[in-house]
């Protein structure tokens, strides 16, 4: 598959086989995450994976928690509220594995490099059969001092993407992304 059918086809993953990821493809979807470009060619990232089913289900029910009881602080999450009361429901979608990224602040351009790590890895996976989402709900613990402090990363570095990796299972249809058209586009001759 060639880069624009990748851009063209690729959808975010909400349902997983109950596979694990090994290791090996997971170093080589971060390494492909390395190769962003980046200001001042700072690389300025860390990568945090677990993949211990106890401690995703642990970390969901706690972003759950969080976030029920903290909602009026999250208007963008509002819309989701019942989904985050439903106990069957995880942030994770039942993934094998999430994958944290951090930017060192001591780069200016940390969050646009992080991002585009994290893009890179959201377009390869499929490479390695694999299905990924970006998990906007987990910033809330996954950016905390205590969730920093457990998983060794340095205060200096801030939570830039969650992403879960896994291998879609067949509920999920694959049809191309729609998308509204660019509001306003200026040519310029
Ligand atoms: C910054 C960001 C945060 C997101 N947070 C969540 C999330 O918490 N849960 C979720 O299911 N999807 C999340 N998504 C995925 C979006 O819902 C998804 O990308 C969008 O609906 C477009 O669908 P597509 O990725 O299949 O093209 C997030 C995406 C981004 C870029």
């Amino acid at each position: 598959m060639n880069i624009i059918e990748r851009i063209n086809t690729r959808r975010s993953t909400r349902s997983f086989k109950d596979q694990e990821v090994d290791s090996n493809t997971i170093h080589e979807l971060i390494t492909l995450g390395t190769k962003a470009a980046t200001g001042s060619y700072g690389q300025p990232w860390g990568f945090v994976v677990i993949t211990d089913k106890g401690e995703i289900k642990s970390l969901s029910d706690e972003i759950k928690k969080y976030l029920v009881e903290n909602i009026a602080d999250y208007p963008y999450f509002k819309q989701y509220e019942n989904w985050l009361k439903d106990e069957n429901f995880s942030v994770f979608y039942g993934a094998p594995c999430v994958i944290v990224i951090y930017g060192d602040t001591s780069s200016h351009w940390c969050t646009y490099d992080c991002s585009l790590a994290a893009g890179n890895i959201m377009l390869s996976a499929k490479e390695f059969g694999l299905g990924t989402c970006w998990i906007g709900f987990a910033e809330c613990i996954c950016s905390t001092p205590e969730f920093k402090s457990k998983h060794n990363v340095p205060d200096s570095y801030k939570l830039v993407s969650t992403m879960i990796a896994g291998y879609p299972d067949e509920k999920q249809k694959n049809q191309k992304p729609p998308r509204r058209k660019p509001a306003l586009i200026f040519y310029e001759k």
